[in-house]
Parts: C-alpha cells; structure tokens; sequence
C-alpha cells in the first residue's frame, strides 16, 4: 500500500541512502559506470537533505508498507529538483503517484508549470505524465560528460 506524506527531519538518512542506491542501480540502465559514479558523487547528505529544506521547496516522501520508497522536491516555481525511487520499489507507479501529488498541490504555490531536468531514465516517466521535452542539456559532472533532458509541463 503507498501512502504520500510530507518529510520529517529523521527521513534525511534514508532519502540519501535511497538517493545513491536509485542512481547506481537504476540509473546503470541508462548511463555509463564513469557517469554513475560521477552522479553518485552528487549524493547529498543527511544533512545537506535537511539544509535544502530552508529555501521554501516542498518534500513528498512515498512510504510502502513502512518503508521509504521515494521522494520528491518541488520548489515553489514549480522546479522538481529531486525524483528519486528505491530500486525495490521500482515500476510500481512511485514515481507517478509523487509527481501526480505534486502536480495537484503545485496551484497552492502560484507556479504555472512543472518543469525539471529529466535523467534518461525519467524522461519517459515525465512524457508519460504529460511533459514536454524542450531541450537535451550536454554537461560535465566532476570532469564526465553527460546528459539529461529539460521537460516542463503547464499546469
Ligand atoms: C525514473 C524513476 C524515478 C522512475 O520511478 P518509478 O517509480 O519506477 O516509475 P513509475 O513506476 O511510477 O512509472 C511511471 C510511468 O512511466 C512509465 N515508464 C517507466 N519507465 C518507462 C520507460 N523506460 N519507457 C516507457 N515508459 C516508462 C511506466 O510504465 C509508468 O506508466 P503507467 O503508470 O501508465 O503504467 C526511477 O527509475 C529512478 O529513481 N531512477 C533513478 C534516479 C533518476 O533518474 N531520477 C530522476 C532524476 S530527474
């Protein structure tokens, strides 16, 4: 059973833990070993999990069966910063029912879009919402090139 609450503060070690475990076994299907671990370096801590909360963004947790499944961050112009499921709780409608949450409490902020950099293995997540592709975006994360695409969908 999945159930959406908001964050606690004592979620913060689990969302990194899940945050790194989702990157390098989900994410492996999509990029090279070079680029998942220059992803993995971007593992936030516990703590800096806890810090981002004070720039006004809004925290989903997905639970199942007491367990962290997910979580997502939306900051108020409708930016998904973070979309992350635990890789036991993959192709399970995780990721669907957080954005859908999102999207439905997104109004209560003035946001007119969502909108997000999308990994490729998200971007048919996103497109199977109702995003829109709008450009590949070519970068480097610690010295390795790689990609993700922004998507974005009016609400
Ligand atoms: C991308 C990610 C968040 C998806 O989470 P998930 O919970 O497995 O996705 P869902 O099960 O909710 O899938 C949502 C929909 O997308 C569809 N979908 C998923 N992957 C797909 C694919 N490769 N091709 C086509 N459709 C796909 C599903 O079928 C589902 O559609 P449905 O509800 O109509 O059946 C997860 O794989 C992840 O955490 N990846 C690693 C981290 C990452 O890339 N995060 C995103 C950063 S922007």
């Amino acid at each position: 059973m999945l159930s959406i609450r908001p964050w606690r503060p004592s979620d913060s070690g689990a969302l990194s833990a899940l945050y790194e475990a989702s990157v390098r076994r989900l994410g492996a299907r999509d990029y090279t070993p070079a680029q998942i671990e220059a992803w993995a370096s971007l593992t936030p801590s516990p703590e800096a999990l806890t810090a981002r909360m004070q720039d006004g963004r809004s925290r989903l947790v997905a639970e199942s069966n007491a367990d962290v499944a997910g979580f997502i961050d939306i900051e108020p112009d409708g930016h998904i910063d973070l979309l992350y499921v635990a890789p036991s709780a993959t192709g399970q409608g995780v990721a669907r029912t957080l954005l859908e949450t999102a999207e439905a409490l997104a109004p209560v902020s003035g946001a007119a879009r969502l909108y997000a950099e999308a990994s490729e293995t998200a971007r048919p997540v996103f497109e199977r919402l109702g995003f829109s592709v709008v450009a590949r975006r070519d970068f480097e994360v610690a010295g390795v090139p790689i990609h993700n695409w922004a998507v974005e969908k009016p609400i």
